[in-house]
């Protein structure tokens, strides 16, 4: 939306939560979110002609298009439980339109939503409007968090489905005021809704699929860089999306790949559900494997062992934590009672433990003693990378931040006891430097080496 009013100074473009923090913290000098660039885009059209509020009401009635983007995560209870999306947002968010709206309005779905759901979206607006009309539209976002404002100005496509074809054109425009009419792509409803699930599911599946063969390169000695950079130079492959990781993570690709698996169950679709939910097993098996690898390689126990996390947001550029690898992994390595010391550039100490304390409770929600204790006791969170590596036994890079490739590792080595382990869950250090500084590095989709 700070996009929207960036490039449109005439539009006004009101954004609501019903949060007032969260909208306290849009109105301030530090947004709620990390995103490289966005700042100033806020700082341009806020108070021109972007404003943020928690009156709702309002800004439907003086409103002609109207984005829902609110969320939409995996439901945790009832049917379909761990797989479904949970919608009741959205209803929320479609009864209140109804009720506040007159004259004729466009709705329009941000937010990743199961096929089919602008259906429902339609059926709630025209059975609880009093005096108004709507159009509903389709039009997913494929932003990538930490390249967003990149990816807004220069979007390789935006996606519009509808029925009617002067919606459909009415929101062409406002995308046409800086995005070339050729990248703006129309369709109807449903396969703008499939598409939005499709492309993340393509996405995660090339991540699983170079994570797969990571586990082959270290039993057998090749290298998964290589073997990513001669197989994505073939055209047809391409090279995005091919850099073997400890996993991939964000609040998307797993809620989406396993929203879609239920959409086949639901339709009886045995087969392809099975196929997409394979992307999902290889992930998890691609987390543990990272942390049984930590534990195989350090004698069999890290018990009481200081081992220094580096990163904790789900990718570079982001404070996200949202299904995080790294929660995982130091989940793994604290039922193994080692002693973790997270640095992060973004993360606060306070989101570190949170995430924690949430992926350690059980289906109630409740966190055991023991657990509660192993936090308290067991992880400590800095903001100096070379004091996290001070004393430790090995280093883990889960997250691919910049700043890593640039570290001293003699300095690093110095402080550190030996044999000094590096397990690199991401390939972003030099290799060589490492091991010639003395470190015994183990690197994803590479046999480990001293
Ligand atoms: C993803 C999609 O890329 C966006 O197009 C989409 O709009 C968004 O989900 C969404 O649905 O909101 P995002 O989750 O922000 O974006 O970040 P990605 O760059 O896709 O990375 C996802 C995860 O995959 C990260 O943990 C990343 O480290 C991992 N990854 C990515 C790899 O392990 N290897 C790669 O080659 C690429």
């Amino acid at each position: 939306m700070a996009m929207i009013a960036k490039q449109c100074p005439d539009i006004q473009v009101h954004v609501v939560d019903l949060n007032q923090a969260r909208i306290d913290q849009w109105n301030s000098d530090t947004l709620p979110v990390y995103e490289p660039g966005l700042d100033e885009v806020v700082r341009e059209a806020r108070g021109r002609n972007l404003t943020f509020s928690s009156r709702v009401e309002t800004a439907i009635r003086e409103s002609n298009i109207i984005f829902i983007a609110v969320n939409t995560p995996t439901k945790s209870f009832g049917i379909g439980a761990g797989r479904a999306a949970n919608l009741e947002f959205i209803e929320k968010c479609a009864r209140q339109i109804a009720e506040c709206s007159s004259g004729h309005k466009i709705v329009v779905e941000k937010s990743t939503l199961p096929v089919r759901t602008a259906e429902a979206v339609k059926r709630i607006l025209n059975s609880s409007a009093k005096d108004a009309t709507f159009d509903v539209l389709s039009n997913p976002e494929f932003l990538a968090e930490g390249t967003a404002v990149q990816d807004l100005l220069k979007p390789d496509r935006v996606l519009i489905g509808g029925e009617s074809i002067e919606a459909v054109e009415r929101l062409a425009q406002v995308y046409g005021r800086w995005i070339p009419r050729e990248r703006i792509l129309t369709t109807n409803l449903w396969s703008s809704e499939l598409s939005k699930l499709t492309a993340n599911a393509f996405l995660a599946q090339r991540v699983s699929s170079i994570n797969a063969i990571s586990a082959l390169c270290e039993a057998t000695g090749a290298d998964i860089d290589e073997v990513a950079r001669a197989v994505g130079s073939d055209s047809r492959i391409g090279s995005k999306f091919l850099k073997s990781s400890v996993g991939f993570g964000g609040s998307c690709f797993q809620k989406d790949i396993l929203n879609l698996v239920y959409l086949c169950e639901h339709f009886g679709l045995r087969e392809v559900a099975q196929y997409w939910e394979q992307v999902v097993t290889m992930n998890d098996y691609q987390k543990r494997r990272f942390s049984e690898r930590i534990v195989r390689t350090m004698f069999h126990t890290v018990s009481d062992k200081k081992i220094a996390i580096w990163g904790f947001a789900f990718k570079k550029d982001t404070n996200d934590t949202r299904e995080s690898p790294a929660i995982h992994i130091c989940r793994d390595l604290l039922e193994e009672r080692a002693r973790l010391v997270i640095y992060d550039p973004q993360v606060p100490e306070k989101q570190v433990r949170s995430e924690l304390e949430a992926y350690f409770q059980d289906a109630s929600g409740r966190l055991s003693d023991t657990h509660k204790g192993l936090i308290e006791t067991n992880v400590s969170v800095v903001k100096d990378v070379y004091v996290s590596a001070l004393d430790a036994h090995a280093i883990a890079v889960l997250t691919e931040w910049d700043e890593f490739k640039k570290i001293d590792c003699a300095r690093i080595y110095e402080g550190m006891r030996r044999p000094a382990f590096v397990f690199d869950g991401r390939n972003v250090l030099d290799r060589k430097a490492w091991l010639d500084q003395g470190f015994e590095v183990h690197s994803i989709g590479r046999p480990g080496i001293t």
